[in-house]
């Protein structure tokens, strides 16, 4: 039960994904207000602060003794979501928790438990279940309008390395969690079909450089599989990709195929004598996802104060560990791996 009439917000781990977060809930979360920040590092928490107006805190516990705090966003490196998660579920706040869920299926688990026990709401931080496109292309599938689904292809590429606790495969699952987590979670969100088998494969191709202290490490992987239901597929990713954020699923059916997405940048296509004709490229997450993020936040009230079905579950985060669980599981031992 809410006790002011504003939900008040606060967001643990300021890099880069708390502070998306953080500008959706000081601007522009109907219900909802940002109220604080947490970060293990000082300066980090305090520049947030400043930027956004609120209070700042270093430590969980304090950050979490608030009684103005309702609902917290959990944005720290994956390795540290199940404790964050089992002290805010204790302390009796609405979650919402970044992607992936956890490293472990232990940690996934006891996330389960404690978000049971207090009985809290908790939203699965896959903000594609919330972007337009996605729920549109599901929409096309319920409605029959390519028949049934028999093949899923899902790129998830980024342009960049995402921050250097995700260089050791142990504490990230590596970059099939960070960034194809979000595909995993796609191919089930769009057929409704779990996954059953996977086989794997990934190379470090750009980054040699890190191959000495981190032999597991991988930047280029594919993954094919079948589901519960008729649909085959494979997911790809690259991480750094140079060229832009790259985000597409192509589906096919009995009667038809669609395309997902695109790496242009919508709405700008420059014309020159030089150049011919050139439209910008997909440069970030945070852009072309921009919208989805927002929905995401303002899902999380919705939750909160509404009482709605959280549209994307912990179940549904847990599912897709356990896919790249097994999915770096086989590309160890060069094997198909069952779920
Ligand atoms: N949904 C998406 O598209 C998306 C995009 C980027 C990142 N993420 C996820 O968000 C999470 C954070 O990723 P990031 O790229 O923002 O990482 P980051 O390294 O940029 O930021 C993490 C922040 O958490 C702080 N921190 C570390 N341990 C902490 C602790 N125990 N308590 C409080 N603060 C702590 C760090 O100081 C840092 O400021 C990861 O799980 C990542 O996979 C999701």
């Amino acid at each position: 039960m809410l006790k002011a009439d504003l939900a008040g917000v606060g967001v643990i781990g300021t890099g880069r994904a708390g502070l998306v977060h953080c500008k959706n809930f000081a601007e522009n979360v109907p219900g909802a207000r940002l109220i604080s920040v947490c970060d293990a590092d000082t300066g980090k928490a305090e520049q947030a602060a400043r930027q956004f107006g609120v209070t700042a805190y270093n430590r969980t516990s304090d950050f979490l003794s608030d009684p103005a705090l309702d609902a917290v966003v959990v944005a720290t490196p994956t390795f540290t979501h199940a404790e964050v998660v089992q002290e805010a579920a204790a302390a009796g706040k609405a979650i919402l928790c970044e992607k992936p869920l956890a490293v472990t299926e232990a940690e996934a688990e006891s996330m389960a438990e404690a978000v049971e026990k207090n009985r809290v709401v908790f939203l699965m931080g896959f903000m594609r279940r919330f972007d337009q496109n996605f729920i549109r292309a599901r929409e096309i599938i319920q409605r029959g309008d390519i028949g049934e689904p028999l093949m899923i292809k899902s790129t998830g590429k980024g342009p960049g390395l995402p921050p250097s606790w995700n260089l050791d495969i142990s504490k990230s699952n590596g970059m099939l969690a960070e960034v194809n987590s979000h595909d995993f979670d796609s191919v089930r969100f769009l057929t409704g079909q779990d996954f059953r088998w996977v086989f794997a494969a990934a190379r470090n191709n750009k980054c040699p450089q890190y191959a000495e202290n981190y032999p597991d490490f991988y930047d280029t992987a594919i993954v094919t599989f079948g589901l519960s239901g008729k649909v085959m597929g494979s997911i790809d990713g690259a991480c750094p990709a140079d060229y832009g954020y790259d985000a597409r699923v192509e589906v096919q059916g009995t009667d038809g195929v669609m395309f997902i997405g695109s790496i242009a940048r919508k709405g700008i296509v420059i014309g020159s004598k030089e150049a011919g004709v050139v439209e910008e490229i997909v440069d970030s997450w945070r852009s072309l996802f921009k919208d989805a993020y927002l929905a995401e936040d303002r899902a999380l009230i919705d939750c909160l104060i509404g009482g709605k079905e959280p549209p994307s579950r912990l179940e549904d985060g847990w599912k897709a560990l356990q896919a790249v669980l097994a999915s770096n599981r086989s590309i160890k031992n060069g094997v198909v791996e069952y779920l």
